[in-house]
């Protein structure tokens, strides 16, 4: 049976005293009814795994460098996230794509990277306004799925996350319909790809202003097995609420 998952993306948020946030996931969700993943900036991550550890909490990183190891200043690799005491990392987020010009062929290229250092790997896929008005959704949708998902990737260690550039962080959200209308894609996609069982099997998140408050009706949609959260995953009080919704849809 395959387990819903909750995941929180803290990106350039949080100091020391945020930690208090996760001890208090932690206490929240002894036993959740759906897996439940934090990826807080690079530099909390092990003493985020280690508040963390034996908890239903698992620890994620934001990125990671393609290469194992070598000259590249200021970059974290994947062996090197596992050794901090991540379990996850999310990879090609828009504001990734956007902001250091990352092209599928590399989020590809560290996402291969991550599974061989035993990663799960999030891989986030989206349309920007422009391209949906320009009714170019399901294209961009269907090209930069084939081209970042490397042939690594199985059900087992990956997750897809829909992420539609627009709803990220404006409070705006797809209808129902559209949502269902991209996941149905993906799925079907997958299926080409990798076959139907592992089509099935594989986790497809929803992401772009997921709240307390619309939680439930997105996890209603048919092919959303859980989300990723961007502002509503800094407090607990904020997540716990989207994981107790995800969980009664278990
Ligand atoms: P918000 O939930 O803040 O819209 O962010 C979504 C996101 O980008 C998660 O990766």
């Amino acid at each position: 049976m395959k387990r819903k998952l909750a995941a929180g993306n803290w990106k350039m948020h949080g100091t020391n005293a945020s930690l208090t946030e996760i001890a208090a996931l932690v206490t929240a969700h002894p036993a959740p009814g759906a897996d439940i993943l934090l990826c807080p900036p690079a530099t909390l991550l092990a003493r985020a795994a280690v508040l963390a550890a034996d908890s239903a909490v698992m620890i994620g990183a934001q990125d990671c460098h393609a290469a194992a190891s070598g000259a590249h200043t200021g970059d974290i690799s994947a062996p090197m996230l596992a050794d901090a005491g991540a379990t996850a990392v999310i990879l090609g987020h828009s504001e990734r794509r956007e902001n250091h010009s990352e092209t599928n062929e590399l989020i590809s290229e560290k996402a291969h990277s991550a599974h061989a250092a035993g990663l799960t790997t999030v891989i986030c896929l989206g349309e920007t306004l422009a391209q949906r008005e320009a009714a170019q959704t399901l294209e961009i949708i269907a090209t930069d799925l084939h081209a970042s998902l490397p042939d690594s990737a199985t059900a087992a260690n990956t997750v897809l996350a829909y992420e539609p550039v627009w709803a990220i962080g404006t409070g705006l959200t797809p209808t129902e319909a559209q949502i269902a209308e991209i996941h149905g894609l993906i799925r079907s996609l997958l299926s080409e790809r990798l076959g139907e069982t592992e089509a099935a099997a594989l986790r497809l998140l929803y992401g772009g202003s997921v709240k307390p408050g619309n939680a439930a009706g997105i996890f209603g949609i048919a092919n959303v097995d859980g989300a990723l959260v961007g502002g509503a995953s800094l407090k607990a009080a904020d997540f716990s609420p989207i994981i107790n919704a995800l969980e009664a849809t278990a």
